[in-house]
């Protein structure tokens, strides 16, 4: 049987892509990652992916035209590397509708916060103000809406009187790096069924 291939976007540190990189290699899963791209060149992701082989490449907005420009030279590049399943790992940029309805179901994010509280930015701190005692992380695709497609993983963290925004970010970081990886081995095992706002794991 042949590989799936996935194809990842980042825009900064790439801990969860190596997540990733790292889960594939130590379960051996039949999981290629074909292309890593970012939308900044300084991206210590693409280091991470380089040094473990995976082509990596920048596709900047200043560089392209217009929005649109952008998006179909990332689509490109995803197509032209045989992606099948494309996976937002800290991918800080809004993808217009046109972009995620060629992608039915193909997307999936990591977005730090238990959804569909605190979508957008800074997660992590919108929780801390408002005040909750639980936080966490969200694995879901991503529709045309933000954050707001249907949700494969989730987990909770508590949060602590004494949490920083650091703290806090790096207890919830923790099960990001499980849940990411384990939504992608989900994925390639073909166990997600999507129905609706629903995505149902099948068993194994
Ligand atoms: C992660 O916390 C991820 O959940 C978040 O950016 C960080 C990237 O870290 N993503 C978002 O907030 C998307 N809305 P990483 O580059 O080390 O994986």
């Amino acid at each position: 049987m042949t590989n799936r291939k996935i194809g990842v976007l980042v825009s900064g540190r790439g801990s969860n892509l190596q997540a990733i990189i790292d889960k594939i290699r130590d379960e051996k899963l039949p999981i290629d990652i074909s292309i890593v791209i970012s939308d900044s060149p300084e991206a210590f992701a693409l280091k991470r992916a380089r040094e473990a082989g995976i082509p990596a490449m920048g596709i900047l907005r200043q560089d392209c035209a217009d929005k649109a420009s952008f998006e179909t030279a990332i689509d490109d590049a995803l197509r032209g590397a045989g992606v099948e399943l494309v996976v937002l790992a800290g991918f800080m940029r809004i993808l217009s509708a046109d972009f995620v309805n060629k992608w039915p179901q193909s997307i999936i994010n990591i977005h730090p916060a238990l959804l569909p509280a605190f979508k957008g930015l800074d997660a992590q701190g919108q929780a801390l103000q408002y005040g909750v005692k639980i936080a966490g992380c969200t694995v879901h695709f991503v529709d045309a809406g933000m954050d707001s497609g249907p949700i494969i993983l989730q987990k909770a963290v508590p949060v602590f009187d004494e949490d920083t925004h650091d703290t806090l970010a790096a207890r919830i970081l923790v099960q990001e790096h499980t849940i990411l990886p384990e939504a992608v081995k989900l994925w390639s095992e073909g166990r997600l069924e999507v129905k609706g706002r629903k995505v149902r794991i099948r068993k194994a």
